[in-house]
């Protein structure tokens, strides 16, 4: 069966509390839950993980280009300033997807850019927890 791993960076361990009218209500347990009932109708295994650390992040990301067939992040503030988990996707050879729960487009402009999204398929940013399941079409599908 495919694997596919589902990495989540700092500060989505606080979804439901952390800002509900700009990242809605749904915990990282609730979309969790979603992506797996999306998986099991996708016939696809998941990995998904939640780490507050840059590092932890990039070793998660390497781990899932060897082991896994492809890849969702979201970056959360990492992709705003990290251009070592860009080269991270950058070094990695299976199809990944940046989902952002809020339009990032929308907010302020720091948050227009990400070097991550330089790395990827594509992104999905705006649809809250739907975005995941999404993602989890468009990888699963390659
Ligand atoms: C986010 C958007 C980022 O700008 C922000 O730093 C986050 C969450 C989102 O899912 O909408 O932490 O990635």
């Amino acid at each position: 069966m495919k694997k596919i791993a589902i990495i989540n960076g700092p500060n989505l361990n606080l979804l439901g509390t952390r800002e509900p009218e700009i990242y809605g209500k749904e915990t990282l347990a609730d979309i969790r839950k979603r992506c797996e009932k999306k998986a099991r109708e996708l016939s696809v295994k998941l990995d998904f993980r939640q780490s507050n650390h840059e590092g932890e992040l990039i070793d998660w990301i390497q781990e899932a280009g060897r082991e896994a067939s492809g890849l969702i992040i979201n970056p959360a503030g990492f992709g705003h300033s990290s251009v070592a988990m860009m080269d991270a996707l950058l070094a990695i050879p299976i199809p990944a997807v940046e989902v952002h729960l809020s339009n990032i487009f929308r907010r302020e402009e720091f948050r227009h850019h990400t070097y991550t999204s330089r790395a990827v398929r594509g992104i999905i940013s705006g649809f809250g927890g739907l975005g995941y399941v999404m993602a989890l079409e468009a990888v699963a599908g390659k």
